[in-house]
């Protein structure tokens, strides 16, 4: 049976290797099964829970766009929009944050990082931002949602939501409970300069990450500059578990392959680790510069990417605004 596949990405720019192989990537492949029903949204709403420019805003949810269709996702055959055009997101955001308990989000590690030192000083917004994700994917019934390994508490908490909805008043199912779907082996891309961090788009050194508009130059250097260790290739995936740095790469090589990490490990054992970077660079240039050549093209064509986004905004509104419309007659209103 087909799956309805509902996820999200922030156009807050920069987007990178992290967000194409942890999710992007499966989006794709998600798209090109025609059993499957699929809706990709640009959460604006998620990005303002940190000060943004609007002009840059505006910019970077049309480079969002541009992002999605450059790495393979046709528009024809799935949904691509953005939140902020779907008022039921906010609605449902609402109502769902009286569903959900303090404590819950009390455990979101991810708030916790974001907001760092100073949590007195932290939107509200970015506090309850998991209960805008839940909303997200509740309101198209999404069986199945496709993330990296850093959005799977968020996705605990959004099926935790549905259930206690569903009990409290009463609804069997109503709210459907989706599945994340989490890449076994390499769900989380570390930085490039430590491989304890994940890599991300907020980090402020832009050697720490492979961004999807890099060209050649830029990733060669950036894959020359890389972290690692002293020691040879390895031999065995078990050394990996110390050599976190030497893992990342091997991982990024192998998911960019579609091999496993033992396959690659045992490619590039007893070789030198330039040579190895050297088919990294190699496989990078081969898999990210047409995308980011391409994202350039589409740049171009901003009344193309404004009619996907205007059409996309109609076919997701005309879902979610029948389902808000059930929950506020479940609620009393
Ligand atoms: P965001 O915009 O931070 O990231 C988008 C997607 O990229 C994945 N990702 C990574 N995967 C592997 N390694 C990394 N270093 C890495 N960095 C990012 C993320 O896991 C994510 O899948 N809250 C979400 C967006 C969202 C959403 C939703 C997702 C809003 N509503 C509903 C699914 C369903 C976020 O901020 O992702």
């Amino acid at each position: 049976m087909g799956k309805k596949i509902f996820s999200g990405v922030q156009p807050t720019g920069n987007l990178h290797l992290g967000n194409y192989l942890g999710a992007i990537k499966n989006f794709v492949d998600l798209n090109n099964d025609p059993d499957n029903d699929c809706i990709f949204c640009v959460v604006d709403l998620h990005a303002i829970t940190v000060k943004q420019d609007p002009k840059e805003l505006k910019n970077n949810i049309r480079e969002t766009v541009a992002t999605f269709i450059a790495s393979g996702i046709d528009p024809k055959k799935s949904i691509i929009f953005n939140q902020s055009g779907v008022a039921a997101h906010s609605e449902g955001a609402w109502i769902l944050s009286c569903v959900a308990r303090m404590g819950w989000l009390n455990r979101m590690t991810q708030f916790k990082e974001k907001a760092g030192k100073d949590k007195e000083k932290a939107s509200v917004g970015l506090y309850s931002y998991p209960v805008l994700m839940a909303a997200d994917i509740l309101l198209y019934d999404a069986t199945h949602v496709p993330v990296g390994d850093d959005q799977k508490q968020h996705l605990e908490l959004c099926r935790d939501i549905a259930q206690k909805f569903n009990n409290d008043f009463d609804q069997d199912n109503f709210l459907q409970v989706p599945e994340p779907l989490i890449q076994k082996e390499f769900s989380r891309i570390m930085s490039l300069k430590d491989g304890s961090k994940k890599m991300s788009k907020s980090e402020l050194s832009d050697l720490s990450r492979i961004n999807l508009t890099d060209d050649r130059d830029a990733i060669e250097n950036k894959i020359k500059k890389a972290k690692t260790d002293p020691l040879p290739m390895p031999s065995s995936v078990e050394e990996l578990n110390e050599r976190l740095e030497a893992r990342n790469l091997l991982g990024i090589y192998s998911s960019l392959n579609n091999s496993t990490l033992q396959s690659t490990v045992d490619n590039f054992s007893g070789k030198n680790f330039s040579e190895f970077k050297n088919q990294l660079s190699d496989l990078l240039v081969k898999k990210i510069e047409p995308i980011s050549l391409e994202i350039k093209k589409l740049l171009n064509d901003r009344p193309y990417l404004d009619k996907i986004l205007l059409e996309g905004v109609e076919k997701a509104n005309s879902i979610a605004s029948k389902k808000i419309d059930r929950i506020k007659e479940i609620l009393g209103f």
